[in-house]
């Protein structure tokens, strides 16, 4: 722990230290085919989980979402809504079946600012703000030529590869976490897509957690835009690092994190598919509406700063039980009431949605197009070359058994790099799996673990792993966090951090 410690003082030094709450909603508000975004005034193409406020509807603005009269959200001063398509799971037989969730969503605030202008600050979400993460048409991965079940590489190099478009950036921000409580905890965003059903039979025994993070740069004056995007831009390094130009407002860096009880389905023939037609997780998105008084807000972003990340360390958030975030709903329109959502459904999903794989977008797939299989998926060899991945901002590590950071004895442990696990269903050729390693680390880096754990089912933990030389590059522009792989030698190392370097001068211009 004195690693720990003294790391927190040096980031705290610089006045850089990486903010965040998590906002825990454990009720969901609604399950329904409601987008007052995307579909202002009408029933939605396909069916949300819809948490926050209760003032929600397929018309609700800011004010009717501040309005609500309860929130399923722990901060009764969180009225925003926060809403993705729900999971299903897809029967031998045809028949639908809702997937139920773990512990609710959480959505975090990070409050990184931007790495080329630090001093403006984070500014709070202006009340009326809106905005669309994640592309519900999406049916493939493309960046490059690189095939989704790559690995990303090393997040310094991405710039020289040509791979900071926003379009990539906005892939790189969909996540599919394995969740398997007694192992070391797979990283945030490093699975594009979600697994097949036979990987996660094998391999989840505690469900698979969605995660989506929301571009932070801001262009400062739009409240929302056409298509709920352009009015906002992901940083360089998705969770952090530079925004573009002309989008220099930088706003609290916004992640949902969801839990889909996929291990209910294990041994079950099938295939989970999303609300959208989506069965592999590409088409992945989520919608927010602020729904919180903006003044508050910026108090919050400047106040609720505890490394934490509790709630409960931010004076100003009055919380409540989990008992009443559950207790509150939003009130369906009448034609959605007698729609079944919920459980069991027909040999549809909600809206008869239709399944559409890729790799053409979906609405532009003919009507009727007859596709009844995956993209194909190549055999790709996992090259352990990569020397170090770079998690996204504070790490969000999530779901290990309850223990507090003082009482862990793993202090000094390597995460390896989350990686599939051979499929337990027979494959043309089997990807080897590195072994996680836990060999001596190059000289001159410390490891350092630091965890918190909430209620319930939804635990979330944050991994640093840093060098003491990076710390002190850190110090002069903005925290970083760097995992490394014990299998990489000094040598290697030194060459990650050189690219670090390089990332840095080339952007401070
Ligand atoms: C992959 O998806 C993108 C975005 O939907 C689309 O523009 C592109 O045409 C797709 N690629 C193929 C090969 O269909
Ligand atoms: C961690 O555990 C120790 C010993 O059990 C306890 O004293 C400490 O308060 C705990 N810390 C947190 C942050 O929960």
């Amino acid at each position: 722990m004195k690693v720990t410690n003294s790391l927190v003082a040096v980031l705290a030094s610089a006045g850089l230290s990486e903010a965040f709450w998590r906002m825990e909603c454990r009720g969901r508000a609604g399950l329904a085919r409601l987008d007052p975004i995307v579909a202002p005034g009408r029933v939605s193409q396909h069916a949300h989980a819809i948490f926050g406020s209760s003032g929600f509807s397929m018309n609700s603005g800011h004010a009717e979402l501040a309005a609500g009269s309860c929130t399923s959200c722990a901060a009764v001063e969180d009225k925003s809504a926060y809403w993705s398509p729900q999971m299903y799971f897809k029967h031998e037989d045809g028949t639908f079946e809702e997937v139920t969730q773990a512990g609710g969503m959480l959505a975090y605030y990070l409050l990184n600012k931007d790495a080329g202008n630090p001093d403006k600050g984070v500014k709070a979400f202006p009340n009326g703000f809106r905005m669309v993460a994640g592309d519900s048409n999406r049916r493939n991965y493309s960046i490059g030529s690189r095939n989704f079940k790559d690995a990303d590489p090393e997040k310094s190099l991405w710039a020289m590869l040509g791979e900071t478009s926003q379009e990539d950036l906005a892939q790189r921000a969909v996540g599919f976490n394995c969740l398997d409580y007694n192992k070391t905890p797979e990283g945030a965003l490093v699975r594009h897509y979600l697994p097949e059903k036979g990987y996660l039979d094998g391999n989840c025994p505690d469900g698979i957690r969605l995660e989506l993070m929301f571009p932070s740069c801001w262009n400062g004056k739009d409240l929302d835009s056409a298509n709920h995007k352009s009015h906002v831009a992901y940083p360089d390094l998705i969770t952090d690092g530079w925004c573009p130009k002309g989008f220099d407002t930088k706003l609290p860096s916004l992640m949902f994190e969801i839990i889909y009880e996929t291990n209910k389905f294990k041994g079950i023939p099938g295939e989970f598919v999303m609300a959208n037609g989506d069965a592999q997780g590409f088409g992945f998105h989520g919608d927010f509406a602020s729904g919180w008084d903006e003044e508050f807000l910026q108090d919050a972003v400047e106040t609720c700063t505890d490394p934490s990340g509790l709630l409960s360390a931010c004076p100003l958030f009055n919380l409540q039980s989990e008992d009443e975030q559950r207790q509150c709903q939003i009130e369906l329109p009448e034609d959605l009431v007698n729609e079944k959502v919920t459980g069991k459904r027909g040999k549809s999903l909600p809206g008869d949605v239709p399944i559409r794989y890729g790799p053409a977008p979906a609405n532009v797939q003919a009507p009727g197009a007859d596709q009844t299989s995956h993209i194909p998926v190549p055999t790709v060899t996992y090259q352990p070359a990569e020397s170090s991945a770079y998690q996204p901002g504070g790490i969000f590590n999530g779901d290990a058994p309850s223990s507090n950071s003082s009482s862990s004895s793993e202090e000094v442990k390597v995460t390896a790099l989350a990686q599939p696990e051979p499929e337990p269903e027979p494959e043309p050729t089997p990807t080897p799996t590195p072994t996680p390693s836990e060999a001596p680390l190059p000289s001159g880096y410390e490891l350092v673990r630091t965890e918190y754990v909430t209620n319930g089912k939804v635990v979330s933990k944050i991994v640093v792993i840093e060098t003491v030389e990076y710390v002190m590059l850190a110090a002069a522009t903005e925290i970083e966090t760097v995992t490394v792989t014990a299998t990489l030698d000094a040598q290697k190392a030194r060459r990650g951090l050189n690219h670090l370097h390089r990332h840095r001068h080339a952007g401070s211009h």
